[in-house]
């Protein structure tokens, strides 16, 4: 088989050193992206006058059919061609369809642009697909909040019960994070909005192409600075791989979170069946396999973003091959990543908030600092009221009894500012509703949250 470069040998090479070198079997999920860069590039050729009108409609028909043949045929884009990559099987393709005007396409532009181009066409009309995983969870995680509706539960620092919060405050601290990755998503999205053609193999291009209108045509907002830092930049996947390994962080801790609070220990949420699975051996087991593999797996997409750096780190400007490595962490991280969101959101639909069990958990020695601050509020400083309570903590753990279990009398043996009204004030409601900042739990607070969430969610479903 003839390849792109086989006029440079006396010689076919090495098939199994070909087939190692081969990237097909992974870039030709490139295919649609390929085919609009191609075609875009054709209408620039013929625009400087590089093409003749007639070749020009000649690439544009025999593109435009490759491309339909792809879409209603997935088959027709695979493996069987022994084509080095998703660019030599474009092409290959073409001239089988239109002849030579075909094997004008390539004029002025090199593969090393040409990859450039397509993966960022193809970030391009992926990204939206991950943004839209993320709303879903962030949906899930809302509807939960609703299903919560006032319940409270222990907020924790340390893993030891720190204040009371509203379950759904809680389940919002998760949305905030994610949010987060939708933003960084965006600011991959401006990264790649750099159109590398008219770079060519390293040097520019030696034809008078309007790179300011291909830019136009293939819908990037610049035109890249410098043709050999095109060639051999790839930053974009690492902030791509950055964003999924966040993402996949957060997933994580989402998952240690509902895989503790779904345990016999805390027992906050009740696991759906549809979302567990069982023990061979171990008759009572429901375990929370879907949670603990989101767990796992983002050990493996930080894994991609550290393993392309250090691809990275070590190479001379330009392009160099090593940089085909790219497309398989990217692709395993988006994959991985849209699966693990979809996972989360369909384990959270299924929670069933225990509003006793978490009530009850966010009463007790955690309102210490609800004591402290009635003190403060009757003008003891701070560090004193601190100091009081702490011994009162002290004595109560001491006796194993908690502050409700108080007489008016052993209040006051602590500090004689404590009035009868200390009961009221010293309740996990109490408590949340005294905080007054936005991002506080405060019942109202929470319900604005949740309306801005909503208006968040509205947006991205707008998105087009
Ligand atoms: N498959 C190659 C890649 O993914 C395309 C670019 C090939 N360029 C080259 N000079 N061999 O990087």
């Amino acid at each position: 088989m003839a390849h792109l470069w086989s006029g440079r040998f006396a010689g076919d090479p090495d098939a199994e050193l070909f087939a190692f070198g081969s990237s097909f079997r992974f870039d030709k999920r490139l295919f649609e992206d390929d085919v609009r860069g191609s075609l875009a590039w054709a209408q620039g050729l013929a625009r400087a006058g590089v093409l003749s009108p007639a070749d020009a409609a000649a690439i544009d028909g025999g593109l435009r059919a490759i491309l339909d043949r792809g879409g209603a045929d997935p088959a027709f884009v695979s493996e069987t061609h022994g084509d080095e990559d998703v660019h030599a099987f474009v092409e290959r393709e073409l001239v089988a369809l239109v002849g030579d005007a075909g094997r004008r396409l390539h004029t002025g532009r090199s593969r090393n642009e040409q990859v450039a181009v397509d993966l960022r066409l193809y970030l391009k009309r992926r990204l939206p697909a991950i943004e839209r995983a993320i709303a879903g969870l962030v949906r899930a995680l809302v509807d939960l909040a609703g299903r919560a509706g006032g319940a409270l539960m222990p907020s924790y620092t340390h893993l030891r019960r720190a204040q009371p919060v509203l379950v759904a405050h809680f389940l919002l601290s998760h949305c905030a994070a994610l949010r987060r990755d939708a933003g960084r998503l965006a600011a991959v999205r401006d990264e790649i909005d750099e159109l590398p053609l008219g770079s060519g193999a390293i040097a520019g291009t030696a034809y008078g192409i309007d790179v300011r209108a291909l830019a136009d045509a293939l819908g990037f907002a610049r035109v890249a600075r410098n043709s050999i830092d095109v060639s051999g930049d790839r930053d974009f996947v690492a902030s791509f791989l950055h964003a999924a390994s966040l993402g996949m962080v957060h997933l994580s801790r989402i998952a240690e979170d509902f895989i503790l609070f779904t345990s016999e220990e805390f027992g906050f949420f009740e696991l759906d069946d549809r979302a567990a699975t069982g023990s061979s051996l171990m008759p009572q087991k429901k375990n929370p396999d879907p949670l603990e593999l989101v767990r796992g797996k983002s050990g493996r997409v930080i894994g991609h973003l550290t393993g392309w750096l250090v691809s990275m780190k070590g190479l001379a400007a330009g392009y160099n091959k090593d940089l085909q490595e790219d497309k398989e962490a990217l692709f395993d991280a988006e994959d991985t990543w849209i699966a693990c969101l979809h996972a989360t959101a369909s384990v959270v639909g299924g929670l069933t908030p225990n509003q006793a069990t978490t009530t009850r958990a966010a009463s007790g020695l955690l309102l210490a600092t609800d004591v402290a601050d009635y003190l403060v509020a009757r003008g003891l400083p701070f560090r004193d009221a601190h100091e009081i309570v702490g011994a009162l903590v002290r004595r109560l753990v001491d006796e194993r009894r908690t502050f409700e279990d108080l007489s008016l009398e052993e209040w006051r043996q602590h500090s004689p500012l404590f009035g009868e009204d200390v009961r009221q004030a010293v309740t996990a409601l109490a408590s949340v509703e005294k905080k007054q900042t936005p991002q506080s739990t405060h019942p109202k607070a929470v319900a604005a949250a949740l309306a801005e969430t909503e208006e968040w969610l509205t947006a991205v479903a707008n998105e087009p």
